[in-house]
């Protein structure tokens, strides 16, 4: 089975009303993202930076999967897929995807200020001061902020190095180590972009532009790669 590994970020849970962060003001639901998303902003302000996430957490428990999101997991009908996302949100497990690495983290867990390998999971939207891990240290959000390191990074390179097909799915491409990904690519791979105002790259082999929004690029590229590939 050809492999596909799918790098995708807010633009792909647009569709689906959850806000992406370099909106015209470059605010991000009304902050800027280093008063609500930096180790600074926490030891500040703990109590925006929950309310911030909680916030974040009561939307997108309402989202549901958009067509984007049900392509990329209907891949796997046909494909080894590998979803490497920088998105908080659950809508690519939700859509059914198996195999899926959060980069920036996750919404619905929180970990232990005082030992980062205590992760739980966040039922329902609200984490508050006072909710605790086993040991008694306050839970912040599971969430990479800006300044932290990528620790799942290099599970998401061992994947990208694995690719036949390497996807790019509504990601500006600004934030890294995430947009350093697509290096990793070999120049043999047919490497797709999806996204309505394509990032600008440097010119590569084997790269396909498509200036179109997920929901309507995904599938349709999707039932492209399912001919060319398996039948
Ligand atoms: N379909 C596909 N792409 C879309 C759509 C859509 N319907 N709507 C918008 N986009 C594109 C935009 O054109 C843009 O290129 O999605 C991209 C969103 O870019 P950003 O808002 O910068 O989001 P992202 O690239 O995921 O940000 C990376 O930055 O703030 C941090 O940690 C945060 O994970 C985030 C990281």
């Amino acid at each position: 089975m050809k492999k596909i590994v799918a790098l995708t970020g807010a633009g792909i849970s647009a569709e689906s009303g959850i806000a992406t962060f370099r909106d015209a003001n470059g605010l991000w639901e009304g902050h800027n993202v280093m008063d609500v998303a930096t180790p600074e902003a926490w030891e500040r302000n703990p109590d925006l930076v929950l309310e911030f996430y909680n916030q974040r957490r009561k939307a997108a428990l309402d989202a549901k999967p958009n067509a984007g999101h049900r392509a990329l997991a209907d891949l796997e009908q046909h494909f080894e897929v590998c979803v490497i996302t920088q998105n908080v949100d659950n809508l690519h497990e939700k859509a059914g995807s198996t195999n899926v690495i959060h980069l920036h983290g996750e919404l619905f867990k929180s970990r232990s200020t005082g030992d980062e390998s205590l992760v739980y999971d966040v039922e329902g939207w609200e984490l508050k001061k006072g909710d605790c891990c086993s040991r008694g240290t306050q839970l912040r959000p599971h969430i990479v902020w800006f300044g932290e390191a990528v620790p799942m990074m290099d599970a998401a390179i061992e994947e990208a190095l694995r690719a036949d097909i390497f996807l790019v799915i509504g990601t500006s491409l600004l934030v890294y180590p995430a947009a350093g990904l697509i290096n990793f690519i070999g120049e043999e791979v047919p490497k797709y972009i999806i996204d309505p105002e394509l990032p600008g790259i440097p010119e590569r082999n084997n790269l396909h532009l498509i200036a179109k929004k997920a929901g309507e690029g995904v599938p349709e590229l999707a039932e492209k790669l399912i001919k060319e590939y398996t039948s």
